[in-house]
């Protein structure tokens, strides 16, 4: 894909997102740093949002909320029609405090515990999609004290194989994920909903992985979803009003690489769909997609200052930034590949290198760009990562006690933050200090001084 729709450089070369030149917001809020540009945000929700509406009237769209559920963006989705997919209590909770309305929620996970099943059912999310037989007897149970009927979807594991990464596949027979249609679990399943009088059976659920550039996949998860569909019709005699093929659309980390095309995705499901609804002589159900890193990947970039560099042999060179793997843990994970360049200077022209990018934290796996060319990078340069909007910051931790960053969104040169640094404060903010006592003299200090460094 690429960098944010509004990223230039002006005439001083320095790189601007959003009309915002990254020098001033490095200084201002620190570094590393997160920008995500609103109009590449909105401007990708409409377009997915667009596509399908082409080709298929009955489409909605919910946000991933897992790729990066900050309420901020969350409430700008919400604003361009878009509910969140969520996955857990914690969600969930997000998600009612960015202002989404329960009913526009779709509750997903593998092992929902009885309280956050609760929280959902007590919220009034709008559909909870059952993974396994656990989900059903607990769901149950919390529908009947809590006196309320519930939509539920089925989660259908078809058995297609995404060929994604291994740690990005979810809808091969092998998978935690969902009731496997081959071998009957999930014609069991729906015998046992269909017997509840609490649960509604609307339809059905399936994301065969994430990062998935071949969209005949869909067409193939489309395809076993409502051969099954058909199956239950013939059963027991209910059609489908909710069919959800998942999201995963395969987006380039890497700036240079070729995205899915999510017209051709959107026209091979609702092709699928429609043929499916024919053969089977179904009326056409509404049809759920639920993207998450293509709405937010492309509109973040993580912005890092250099410092030290290291020659290890003619063919190797370090060269260290101020965060890593605790804010972007995809290349030690998935072997994520990104590109990088300087923000704070004009870089064409100048001699280039091929560097190792590594991060600051105590761990060799800590790189976050294999050799890449650059120009020299010298100590207090910024280096901007695009393509960092999802699942960065979502599953940023605080290894090394490393306060996580700040998140600022920027549009027409205005700038808005949107999650402060942590402070060690916060960092320690749940940790609990036996015997409590008198904060140590030291503490005193070094607070006093920390506050003016
Ligand atoms: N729907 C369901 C049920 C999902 O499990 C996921 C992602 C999505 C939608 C959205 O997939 P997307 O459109 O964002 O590809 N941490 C990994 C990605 C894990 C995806 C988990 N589920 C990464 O950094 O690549």
């Amino acid at each position: 894909m690429s960098w944010p729709e509004t990223t230039q450089r002006n005439r001083d070369g320095v790189l601007e997102i959003g009309g915002v030149p990254l020098p001033g917001l490095a200084t201002q809020f620190g570094t590393p740093l997160y920008i995500y540009d609103e109009q590449t945000l909105r401007g990708r929700a409409r377009s997915i949002h667009a596509a399908f509406l082409n080709v298929y009237e009955r489409t909605r769209i919910v946000y991933a909320g897992k790729a990066y559920l900050s309420p901020a963006i969350v409430r700008i989705l919400n604003d361009e029609s878009i509910g969140i997919d969520v996955v857990s209590g914690g969600e969930i909770f997000a998600g009612v405090l960015a202002g989404v309305a329960p009913a526009h929620m779709i509750f997903h996970g593998n092992n929902k515990s009885r309280v956050e099943l609760a929280e959902g059912v007590a919220a009034g999310v709008g559909l909870i999609a059952i993974d396994n037989d656990l989900e059903i007897e607990l769901l149950n149970e919390v529908a009947r004290e809590l006196d309320r009927e519930v939509n539920v979807l089925i989660r259908l594991n078809p058995g297609v194989d995404p060929h994604t990464h291994s740690k990005l596949r979810t809808g091969a027979l092998d998978s935690k994920f969902g009731f496997p249609i081959a071998d009957g679990q999930a014609t069991r399943a729906v015998a046992r909903v269909v017997t509840s009088s609490r649960l509604r059976l609307l339809g059905y659920h399936a994301h065969v992985g994430s990062q998935i550039f071949d969209p005949r996949l869909v067409e193939q998860t489309i395809a076993a979803m409502m051969s099954f569909a058909a199956q239950v019709r013939d059963d027991h005699g209910i059609d489908p009003s909710v069919v959800v093929p998942g999201g995963g659309f395969g987006v380039a980390d890497d700036a240079s690489g070729q995205d899915v095309s999510i017209e051709v995705w959107a026209r091979t499901a609702a092709d699928a769909m429609r043929s499916a609804c024919q053969r089977y002589g179904f009326s056409l159900p509404e049809m759920i997609v639920e993207p998450g890193r293509a709405i937010v990947g492309p509109a973040g970039i993580a912005l890092y200052q250099v410092g030290a560099r290291k020659v290890i042999s003619r063919d190797r060179t370090y060269v260290s930034v101020d965060g890593g793997m605790s804010d972007n843990i995809r290349p030690a994970l998935y072997g994520a590949r990104y590109t990088a360049c300087v923000a704070d200077r004009e870089s064409t022209g100048l001699p280039i290198e091929t560097v190792t990018i590594a991060g600051k934290y105590c761990e060799s796996g800590d790189i976050l760009i294999e050799r890449i060319d650059l120009p020299a990078l010298r100590p207090g340069d910024l280096l901007a990562i695009p393509m960092t909007g999802a699942y960065c910051l979502a599953m940023a931790s605080n290894y090394n006690l490393a306060p996580r960053p700040a998140v600022v969104l920027v549009r027409d040169g205005a700038v808005r933050i949107i999650r402060r640094r942590e402070s060690y404060e916060d960092i320690l903010r749940s940790d609990i200090v036996t015997p409590p006592g008198e904060a140590p003299a030291a503490y005193d200090r070094l607070s006093a001084v920390i506050g003016s460094l």
